[in-house]
């Protein structure tokens, strides 16, 4: 099943996800759902509160689904490590059509269960890291904007509120 995908404004996307305590058939069903989704949009990543549920899990794959053994999937993240720096550009599939350039680590190690509820460590570079960081972000409340310089930031809501106004959000 592919999701509809919250977009900025909706609270969902601005508070904690609470921790996935149930590792059964529904939750592996939500991964392969949350998967579809994200290939459907075009994303290299989707955490749950995107599709309107405020569970600490995401997916992730950077191939965009080239290979199979990329795929992630990161229940309860928590990144323990990083090293050093990247700026590129970044955007998020709860802004679509905004892109900016974000400075994240360029080295991130995380803790997480899997969607058997094993747990694991991963490590990450470049785009990976991005990824990671961008995606447990949003599993606490904060979207990428909020790395972005305050005029910068401030510029996008603006232009979200026209959006908004005139319902082409
Ligand atoms: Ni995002």
């Amino acid at each position: 099943m592919i999701y509809p995908i919250v977009k900025y404004g909706q609270p969902v996307l601005e508070e904690a996800a609470a921790a996935v305590t149930i590792f059964d058939a529904e939750l592996e069903k939500l991964v392969a759902d949350m998967f579809d989704t994200m290939y459907a949009a075009h994303g290299v990543g989707l955490a749950a509160p995107q599709i309107g549920i405020s569970k600490s899990l995401c997916v992730i794959d950077i191939t965009s689904n080239e290979d199979p053994t990329a795929r992630l999937v990161l229940a309860n993240p928590e990144v323990i490590s990083i090293e050093g720096k990247q700026t590129d550009e970044e955007g998020c599939l709860s802004l679509p059509n905004f892109r900016a350039q974000a400075t994240r680590p360029m080295k991130a190690t995380v803790r997480a269960q899997d969607a058997r509820g094993q747990e694991m460590t991963v490590s990450g570079e470049g785009l990976l890291a991005r990824a990671f960081c961008h995606e447990i972000d949003h599993l606490n409340g904060i979207l990428f904007i909020h790395h972005l310089s305050m005029l910068k930031r401030d510029s996008i809501r603006r232009k979200v509120r026209r959006m908004v106004k005139a319902g082409e959000w």
